[in-house]
Formats: structure tokens, sequence, C-alpha cells
């Protein structure tokens, strides 16, 4: 017996979609998705205590992983959005063995539409050092490879800065700048955000680069795929009424704080 058959779960079309990330980023896909899907009930959940998932092994976040969605899919979930780049990464290949049944939704650095943006353009990939080191990543750009100028570039430390409140101001920019030091800025073309957290961070990235530099983000695709899935399987809810949005954080009450801030920010 697997062990999707020893927990027998129920939800239905009106059940709430879990959404979760390592901390505040999984913020910029929850954005997209309630923009996509604006009557469904999304349940968020930061994981702030065992962040960042970037910087440690990927049996560690996967371990991790599966006891988030485990636990969201016993509440009644009706599908899990893994709103990180790492934990998609490390985990999402496995969980969908394991549920085979199940929505399990993970995002990817939005690398297709960067490439697609233009004739042999330059982009640089900034996401962590485990998405960047995991296979996913590398069977990803091997498709593109004869397309496109691809520079995956880890950003260990610019979570941090996401998760402290800080999207903007000198210490960011600083620390942008030093990641972006060893490019020609006339040479770059596309960056991709391939981390949820750096959206936020997209104001000071643009600074640094250039208005010339297009930006990509994976949270669109992310809930396009989301909806589409969840319609295939009639599970989209019917409601009319604006779908309610419950924010938890595994670390502090002042990180769901943070993330609500980040939410309506740019709403
Ligand atoms: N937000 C996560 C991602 O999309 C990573 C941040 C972390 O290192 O925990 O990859």
């Amino acid at each position: 017996m697997n062990e999707q058959d020893q927990d027998k779960v129920t939800y239905d079309k009106d059940s709430p979609i879990a959404v979760f990330d390592s901390g505040v980023g999984g913020i910029s896909v929850l954005r997209a998705l309630r923009e996509e899907m604006p009557h469904e009930d999304f349940r968020y959940f930061g994981d702030s205590l065992h962040a960042p998932y970037g910087t440690k092994s990927t049996e560690e976040v996967r371990a991790r992983v599966f006891e988030l969605v485990k636990s969201f899919r016993a509440d009644g979930a009706k599908a899990v959005v893994v709103a990180c780049n790492t934990a998609t990464s490390a985990a999402v290949r496995a969980l969908r063995e394991t549920y085979p049944d199940y929505t399990i939704v993970g995002i990817e650095p939005a690398l297709k539409p960067a490439v697609l943006a233009g004739n042999e353009q330059t982009v640089i990939v900034m996401a962590t050092p485990m998405t960047i080191r995991n296979e996913k990543f590398h069977v990803l750009m091997d498709q593109y490879v004869d397309q496109a100028h691809i520079i995956p570039l880890p950003c260990p430390g610019l979570m941090e800065f996401v998760e402290a409140g800080k999207t903007e101001g000198d210490e960011l920019y600083s620390f942008v700048e030093r990641l972006f030091s060893p490019f020609d800025k006339e040479k770059i073309d596309s960056v991709v955000l391939g981390c949820t957290h750096y959206p936020f961070v997209a104001d000071t990235v643009r600074r640094v680069m250039g208005d010339r530099v297009k930006l990509f983000e994976g949270g669109p695709g992310t809930a396009r795929e989301t909806k589409r899935r969840l319609s295939v399987l009639n599970l989209l809810s019917g409601r009319e009424r604006a779908g309610e949005i419950t924010i938890e954080n595994s670390l502090s009450e002042d990180k769901a704080e943070l993330c609500r801030k980040l939410l309506g920010a740019d709403t």
C-alpha cells in the first residue's frame, strides 16, 4: 500500500489551495495566483523558521517539503503550489511519485519566455545555489542552449534581504551591483528572477542593470498552470465571492505580517 492509500483525504472544489515557500518569497507567486483565480481561497505558509532552503542540502529540503505537503493534503487542501524554485527542484518529482493523484504544481525559472523574447539573447538566470546545482535546472537549460547564451548566477545571501523586509536601499543596491559586477551590462538582454524572493528586488536589479534589460519571473506561468490543472479536474471553485487568503509563518507573526504587506504592496 502506498502512502497515498494509507491516509485518505477529502477535499472538493471549494477547498483552499495551499501555497508555500521557504519564507516570504512565495508571495510573488500568490500575487499571480490571486490575479488568475480571484474566487479561490488560498492558504499561504512561509517556512521562515527553516529558511534559507537554497544553501541547504537537497535531502534536507526534500524531507521538509514532504512534511509540509503531507500536512496540507491531510488538512484538505485541494492542491499544493510549491511557490519556491529551490523546493521544486529538490522534491517535486518525488512528490508526484508519492502522490500521483494529487495536484502538486511547482515553479521553475522563467527561462523559456526569456529565450523566446528575441534572437540569441544573452540571459542571466539568478537563482539559489541549490536550484542551479540540481539536475532539473540543467535539463531546462539544455533545452535552450542552442538558442541563447545562458549564464546561471547563484545568489546566496540575496533572499535574506527580502526576508528582512529590505526590498530597497543602499545595502541592497551594493549587494546586487556586486553580483552583476563580472558582466558587461550592455551585453545582457534579459534577467530571469529564478527565485520567488527576487521579484521583490526587481527595482534594484533594474537600477543596476539599466532600463534596457528585460526581467522575467515564474509566478504568472505557475498560476496559469495551476488554473489549467484544476480546470481539467473540474476542481475550480464555482463561487462568485472574492477568495479568502490566510497567511501563516513557521517563525513568527512578524513574518506573516511582512507577507501581508508584500501581497498588498503591488496590488
Ligand atoms: N524562494 C526560494 C526559491 O524560489 C528560495 C529562497 C531560499 O533560499 O530559501 O528558490
